[in-house]
């Protein structure tokens, strides 16, 4: 087998796009196709169209060195490609299934386009099983007499560290059922140089989802444990740093918060269960993960709806609107899950975000709603009767205790990141609410006496 191989990647997307920039960086011939005309032209002027560290300065070079090109045509792209690497969404339908549309269409394009054997390798999110199915539909649909075989190579980056977690993946999974579509997947991921597992395809395409479904079921443990925390008065990052040294539980994905968001971890755990109920299981422990994370997107709405009375005409700071730091998504974001809540009640809310901004105002526009993005956390924060933080931007991280005393109306906080130790928005003077955790109360709350800042009691 040769040292380096012609790749064609169909899709831009996360998954795409940086599967096809890493691939020419190693060495490979790199052709990625999108039906997307927009996108395809600004990715051949440098451009990426998703936030992603490093990934553009990679891009461009591995472009300029004409290993990496783009196009729309996928005939072309096709036809003597060694291996074609499928990287199109599988969005989640309302019933939590997984929409295969997307594949089928590249499926039957390539069954069409291809002239010599060749290798389909799935690296999309697919239900167990689909794999065999899309090597079935492609033999159906072949034109040329050739060999073409589908792989399984789920895919495991994380955005925000997308070509990071590519280069120094900490494994590479593939799924194959012959030694030749094996060998051949082996030695395109020569160059990186890292631990390869080999396995069936469907047991590749189930490594997938157990492996999201456990850090989603990890947080959402954390966050029910979290909740109890509260209630019987323990500190949950005292208890997550108590249980980080025991190796079998490791220190990683063990923060309490508001839920976690994103495009896999709440897509992948229903249809995890979807594919479980249609033979008949009930994947109980994924369930309650997905019940937990449900719960706890709006657990601090709920627990300010309970201390303001109302939120009508009340100036609401949101410091965070993507579903994490270090990216522009807002799929699942709790924003997302909150501030609808807020503008239905009445609240004029004030939006910060380093990089979500342009995405929120899209779905909410300042004209339409009562809503106004700022330029920085504090500008949101000037008069404001309370302020939700929903991530843990570190523009946002920098804001001080005493800022929030400084500018808002009534310094009330509900911090869905816990971004702040207690100690310190209890000496500035700051009415605390966070994430299994005691909370900074003031005594008028308690007591009914008149409200002094700085009169603030930690209870637990
Ligand atoms: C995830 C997986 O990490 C990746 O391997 C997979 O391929 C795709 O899904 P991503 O969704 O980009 O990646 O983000 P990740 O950093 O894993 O965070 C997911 C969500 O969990 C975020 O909303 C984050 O805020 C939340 N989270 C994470 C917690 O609430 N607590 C934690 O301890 C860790």
């Amino acid at each position: 087998l040769p040292q380096s191989f012609k790749i064609s990647v169909a899709g831009t997307g996360y998954v795409g796009l940086v599967a096809g920039v890493c691939f020419a960086e190693v060495g490979h011939q790199v052709t990625c196709v999108d039906i997307d005309k927009d996108k395809i032209d600004m990715l051949k002027q440098g451009i990426s169209p998703i936030y992603e560290a490093d990934l553009e300065e990679l891009m461009r070079k591995n472009y300029a060195a004409g290993r990496l090109t783009f196009t729309t045509d996928h005939v072309r792209a096709y036809k003597d490609a060694d291996a074609i690497f499928i990287g199109v969404g599988t969005p989640e339908q309302p019933d939590g299934s997984a929409n295969l549309s997307h594949i089928a269409t590249v499926a039957r394009q390539i069954a069409e386009a291809i002239e010599k054997d060749c290798l389909v390798v799935v690296k999309s999110t697919v239900p167990v099983g689909t794999n065999d199915k899309v090597e079935q539909f492609i033999h159906d649909f072949l034109v040329h007499d050739v060999i073409v075989e589908v792989a399984s190579n789920p895919e495991f980056l994380a955005q925000g560290t997308a070509v990071r977690d590519t280069l120094e993946a900490a494994r590479i999974i593939i799924g194959t059922e012959s030694r030749w579509a094996e060998a051949m997947l082996m030695k395109i991921y020569e160059p990186f140089n890292l631990p390869i597992v080999s396995v069936s395809r469907r047991s590749a395409e189930m490594i997938k989802y157990a492996s999201n479904d456990f850090l989603a079921l990890k947080i959402s443990y954390m966050n029910d444990i979290a909740n109890l925390c509260e209630l019987v008065g323990a500190d949950i990052q005292d208890v997550a740093r108590g249980m980080s040294f025991d190796e079998r539980i490791g220190s990683k994905f063990l923060s309490a918060g508001i839920g976690y968001g994103g495009s896999c971890f709440p897509k992948d755990t229903k249809a995890l269960a979807y594919l479980a109920r249609q033979h008949g299981y009930n994947l109980r422990t994924v369930h309650a993960a997905v019940e937990v994370n449900n719960d706890q997107k709006t657990l601090l709405y709920k627990k300010a709806s309970n201390r303001l009375i109302t939120f009508d005409g009340l100036k609401v700071a949101v410091l965070g609107l993507t579903f994490k730091p270090g990216t522009d998504d807002l799929r699942e974001a709790p924003s997302l899950a909150n501030i609808p809540l807020l503008l239905e009640r009445g609240a004029k809310v004030y939006a910060y975000d380093p990089v979500g901004r342009a995405n929120f105002s899209q779905m909410y526009p300042e004209g339409e709603y009562n809503i106004k993005y700022v330029d920085r956390p504090e500008e949101g924060l000037i008069g404001a009767n309370v302020c939700f933080i929903f991530t843990e931007w570190d523009e946002i991280k920098a804001v001080q205790p005493a800022d929030y005393v400084a500018l808002m109306r009534t310094p009330l906080v509900y911090d869905g990141r816990n971004i702040y130790e207690i100690t310190e928005m209890q000496d500035a003077g700051v009415e605390y609410y966070s994430i299994g955790r005691a909370a900074v109360v003031s005594k008028d709350v308690k007591t009914g006496s008149a409200r002094k800042s700085g009169h603030r009691q930690i209870i637990a």
